[in-house]
């Protein structure tokens, strides 16, 4: 009896290869409704143009700065290809500062960072990893769509990006302090294509799956209606996150995915991403466990104050999948969770259930990208490779198993190979900068 009542507890979360190939066919119609110039406005997939046209081809050179803004942490670093890229500190979340305040608090650090690196004197290139959706109208040029991933300060939306940090930049020069050269704004899907691009050329496809979802891929011109020309191919900056945004993936949210989206601050908004990243899998399993404990399938039907605690579960839970059972129980005990041997057992499905279910959701986007990309080329075979970061794919055990393996079921035409990045997306930032520059830019 226990059994069924918890499979009936977890079985719309259970997705079924039919369920899943209808979501590459969904994700699918909405690319193909993002990139069109009609029906841009409509689509949950906004498919934004990068003015990104080519992927690395290992000439570019020069020492840059890269600002990495929009993860879990906020950095600052150099990167150079005569010495290898150097990471400054974590420099603390900027998630709740207020317009212009937050774009005060990057100036200082990237001053802080220049003094302590000696590179005051010195005009370096600045690429920018911006990972927030924005109407670029150019490299250098992006307007703010709308914060995701709980970012909220004030001000900035509908703004230029770039022109914040310019203005900023302006207000706070000191002394000596040359100050910088915005050249490249870059969501970190792209990011990360690039700076995996430059030891691999097949990879065309930025993934992220950490705090926040996303993907980025090479598209032909002539497909990007939003973009005059058709020669060559543009990165797309895809924004899978709003996939489900206009509705079309109501059948497969569950109660649990219906209470975590309407305690967040953009109710209704990113419903993919609140289905698959680091931010919010945490929630949907207290969710569960919350439904199991009143169902008395768990914790002798006793409900704790903790589990009543927003956030509580933030990876340790998700990690926990692959744990044995002696160590769930001590994350408990932290938790003050009075959890029997039973219920470790319990709590580990429903963790493996939540996280098997973002992987293959994250593949069946992945396969509609793909097998576009397949069709595009006019290819019976694609060979690609998707260069990806992110700390949930990084750090969970189970989770780039369970996307590839899901993936090579619903692509089969496509072969495709993961590339961890290495350091982060401001290599990538960075290298954009570095095409830019050699075509010539100009300082602030
Ligand atoms: C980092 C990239 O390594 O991964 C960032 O440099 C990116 O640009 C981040 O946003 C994504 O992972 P998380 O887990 O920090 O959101
Ligand atoms: C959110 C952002 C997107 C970013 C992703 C991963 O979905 O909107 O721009 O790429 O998170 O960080």
């Amino acid at each position: 009896a226990q059994r069924r009542a918890v499979d009936e507890v977890l079985a719309p979360l259970r997705l079924s290869r039919d369920d899943l190939v209808k979501v590459q066919a969904l994700m699918r119609e909405e690319m193909e409704r993002g990139l069109g110039k009609e029906t841009n406005a409509s689509a949950s997939v906004r498919m934004l143009p990068t003015y990104v046209n080519h992927t690395p081809d290992g000439t570019e050179k020069g020492d840059f700065l890269a600002l990495d803004l929009g993860g879990t942490n906020f950095r600052v670093l150099v990167v150079g290809w005569e010495r290898s890229p150097q990471h400054c500190p974590t420099l603390g979340h900027a998630h709740h500062a207020h317009y212009p305040q937050l774009f005060d608090h990057i100036i200082d650090c990237i001053i802080d960072f220049q003094t302590k690196q000696n590179l005051v004197t010195q005009m370096l290139p600045l690429g920018f990893t911006f990972s927030f959706p924005c109407q670029q109208v150019g490299l250098d040029k992006a307007l703010l769509l709308t914060w995701t991933k709980g970012f909220s300060a004030s001000g900035c939306v509908g703004q230029d990006v770039v022109q914040l940090l310019r203005d900023a930049a302006k207000r706070k020069r000191v002394g000596n302090h040359l100050g910088m050269q915005v050249v490249a704004l870059v969501n970190d899907t792209v990011g990360t294509m690039m700076a995996c691009g430059y030891d691999d050329p097949k990879c065309e496809i930025g993934l992220i799956v950490g705090t926040g979802t996303n993907a980025c891929y090479m598209e032909e011109m002539k497909n990007v209606g939003t973009v005059e020309g058709d020669q060559g191919r543009m990165c797309i900056n895809m924004e899978w996150g709003a996939f489900g945004d206009n509705g079309c993936l109501d059948h497969i949210f569950t109660h649990f995915d219906t209470v975590v989206d309407e305690t967040t601050i953009n109710p209704g908004k990113q419903r993919f991403e609140k289905l698959i990243s680091g931010m919010y899998l945490g929630e949907i399993v207290r969710q569960i466990l919350l439904v199991m404990t009143e169902k008395e399938l768990l914790f002798q039907g006793k409900p704790s104050p903790k589990l009543q605690t927003k956030d509580i579960f933030k990876t340790k839970v998700g990690v926990s999948e692959h744990q044995v059972r002696s160590q769930i129980r001590t994350i408990m005990n932290e938790l003050e969770l009075d959890a029997s041997f039973e219920d470790c057992v319990l709590m580990r499905e429903v963790c493996q259930t939540v996280s098997l279910r973002a992987a293959q959701l994250c593949a069946a986007g992945l396969a509609a990208v793909v097998e576009k990309m397949r069709e595009n080329r006019g290819l019976d075979q694609l060979s690609v490779t998707v260069g990806v970061d992110g700390t949930l794919y990084k750090l969970h055990p189970c989770f780039s198993t369970n996307l590839q393996t899901t993936l090579k079921d619903l692509a089969p035409n496509c072969n495709v190979t993961f590339m961890l990045s290495e350091d982060g997306s401001g290599k990538g930032a960075a290298l954009v900068a570095a095409v830019q520059c050699r075509k010539g830019c100009s300082p602030l």
